[in-house]
């Protein structure tokens, strides 16, 4: 097994005031089995007393106040306290700030916010107010990845909060904070554990291999499969393998030019290919998709390949007509 197999995560949480949401993320993280870690807490207030709280608790902290700086130069500084922390991750916790786009393309996929509403209601300040102000019957929480922009990235988890009659914006946020005390430990752990999570790694295979020409899903000996062609003669270019006939691996089983291939990139790169069982004799080579570094446009080159390899001439044409338009 790889190393990052059994690491946790380090992640670097940003707060710029009380750290509610960071506590409960620190002690979640205390809890045996916690595929993540906090491996730093930093602020754009020195006095945030999410700072004390970490402190106390023995966790790293950074702190440097945003005033008279410009966006670049303060966005700069906290990026490189987390990188200097070993941070994989980093997890805004009511931090008050709009970052720049660079920072946050430098990030994508491994930032991630909560916010107090049912996304994508209220992306903003003020959330409860305008929720009780609409007559809405829910207030909520929501756990996004971060993107330029604001509040719009993928939603990864939510809680709706009933509101009461004659509730106060004061008394639904503290309701709101109870909900994302769950919510966010929840939904980060999930998060980082989905690169090992067989689920999540065979949907993003589906969604690259459905979306090749002429493809169908078909289980081939219990297992995903995937067929060019049609639903009557279509030939397999892909199959889904979670850990099967004892190999550790969750891997994606593609054609590749031949034997010759299979066992140069098996040598040259074992922890990113193998030579699945029966099918390797056959030219089908096991791209490991369990790896906290695996890059998907690689996977998808794969797919796009063996479909090429498999395809019936008379459709063959179809992936550069697709490619063109
Ligand atoms: C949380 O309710 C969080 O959703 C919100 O700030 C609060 C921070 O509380 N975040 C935003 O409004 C982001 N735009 P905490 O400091 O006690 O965790």
């Amino acid at each position: 097994m790889p190393d990052h197999a059994t690491a946790t995560a380090k992640v670097a949480v940003f707060v710029s005031g009380t750290g509610t949401n960071m506590a409960a993320l620190l002690y979640a993280s205390r809890l045996p089995g916690s595929p993540y870690e906090i491996a730093l807490v930093a602020a754009n207030d020195p006095a945030a007393p999410a700072l004390a709280l970490a402190r106390a608790e023995g966790v790293p902290t950074f702190a440097l106040a945003h005033a008279g700086m410009a966006r670049e130069d303060h966005d700069a500084a906290m990026e490189r306290a987390a990188r200097d922390a070993g941070a994989q991750y980093i997890v805004l916790a009511g931090y008050m700030r709009i970052l720049t786009p660079g920072f946050v393309g430098r990030w994508e996929g491994r930032m991630l916010n909560i916010h107090p509403s049912l996304l994508p209601a209220y992306p903003g300040l003020d959330t409860h107010a305008r929720a009780i102000a609409a007559g809405d019957s829910y207030g909520g929480t929501s756990v996004h990845l971060v993107t330029e922009e604001l509040d719009a990235g993928e939603i990864l988890g939510q809680i709706a909060i009933a509101i009461q009659p004659g509730d106060t914006p004061a008394a639904l946020a503290a309701r709101v904070r109870l909900a994302e005390h769950q919510l966010y430990p929840r939904v980060l752990a999930d998060y980082v554990s989905r690169w090992n999570d067989p689920q999540h790694l065979l949907a993003r295979v589906r969604t690259l291999a459905l979306a090749l020409p002429q493809t169908h899903e078909r289980e081939s000996h219990g297992a995903p499969g995937f067929r060019v062609g049609t639903e009557k003669s279509g030939k397999f270019f892909a199959h889904f393998s979670d850990r099967h006939h004892g190999a550790p691996h969750v891997s994606l089983l593609v054609k590749c030019a031949g034997l010759d291939e299979l066992e140069t990139l098996v040598e040259a790169q074992p922890h990113a290919y193998h030579k699945p069982a029966y099918y390797g004799a056959s030219g089908w080579i096991g791209v490991i998709l369990n790896r906290a570094d695996l890059d998907w446009d690689d996977a998808a080159h794969w797919l796009r390949r063996s479909w090429q390899q498999v395809a019936p001439k008379s459709i063959a044409g179809l992936l550069d007509t697709a490619d063109a338009s």
